[in-house]
């Protein structure tokens, strides 16, 4: 691995064109397809694009660089919904415009859209408006912000490096402002199915099942909330 641009305070190291957390020693996406990955755990997790409606809104815990949100503006976008996809990342350690745009590179279909957040990111601003996209990135650590988010998602994406390694993402007690943070009948979907995680989901309020994961991961899960 090489490191390149330590200077946004991700510390990134590259393996094959993935960008890997130093501070984590994590991949931010699958080593094999990363899009393929995020298609098949966090839209049809969610019931994505079935679900979409005007309106709908997605929040991720660990925005990363950017590819979830992109691959679900796609969706959206391929779906012909009136008005835009809201969409909240929450997110520690932001990427600069930089490494997002050599992260995104591998997946020419997601770069060829990635202009609005890399704009963003070059200017140092939050806020991604573009047309069928209303986008944030609350910096910060999701522990301390999403407590404070006065949103509530129809559909969660969490998205944090292994639990064992970012434990902090994954926690009972976030867990619980995630389902505080959903609308009724509103989803998540995440890659894992670390049991103290869909434990401590289902405390919180959904019913979790497990699904066929993506790639070398056998098992993913999903939940939703009473409507
Ligand atoms: C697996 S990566 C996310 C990949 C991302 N969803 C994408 O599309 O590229 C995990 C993300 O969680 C972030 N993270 C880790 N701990 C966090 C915390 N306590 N609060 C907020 N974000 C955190 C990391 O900085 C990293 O960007």
């Amino acid at each position: 691995m090489t490191e390149r641009e330590p200077d946004s305070g991700a510390r990134l190291a590259w393996r094959g064109g993935v960008p890997v957390s130093a501070r984590f020693e994590d991949p931010y996406f699958s080593l094999d397809d990363g899009l393929a990955e995020t298609r098949h755990v966090f839209l049809a997790g969610n019931g994505l694009p079935g679900r979409f409606r005007p309106g709908f809104r997605i929040a991720e815990l660990g925005f990363g660089t950017g590819l979830n949100m992109l691959a679900a503006w796609i969706a959206w976008r391929e779906a012909g919904v009136a008005g835009p996809l809201r969409y909240t990342g929450f997110e520690a350690f932001p990427l600069s415009a930089a490494e997002t745009r050599a992260a995104l590179a591998a997946f020419p279909e997601v770069a060829a859209v990635g202009g609005p957040l890399l704009d963003a990111l070059g200017r140092g601003e939050a806020r991604i408006e573009a047309e069928g996209l209303s986008a944030e990135i609350v910096p910060g650590d999701a522990r301390d912000t999403l407590p404070r988010w006065q949103g509530r998602a129809d559909a969660w994406f969490l998205d944090g490096f292994a639990p064992a390694k970012n434990p902090e993402l994954w926690g009972d007690a976030l867990m619980a402002e995630v389902a505080r943070h959903t609308a009724p009948g509103g989803s998540f979907a995440t890659y894992t199915a670390a049991g103290h995680v869909r434990r401590a989901l289902e405390q919180a309020g959904f019913s979790v099942t497990r699904l066929p994961g993506y790639g070398r991961k056998r098992h993913m899960s999903r939940g939703t909330l009473p409507a």
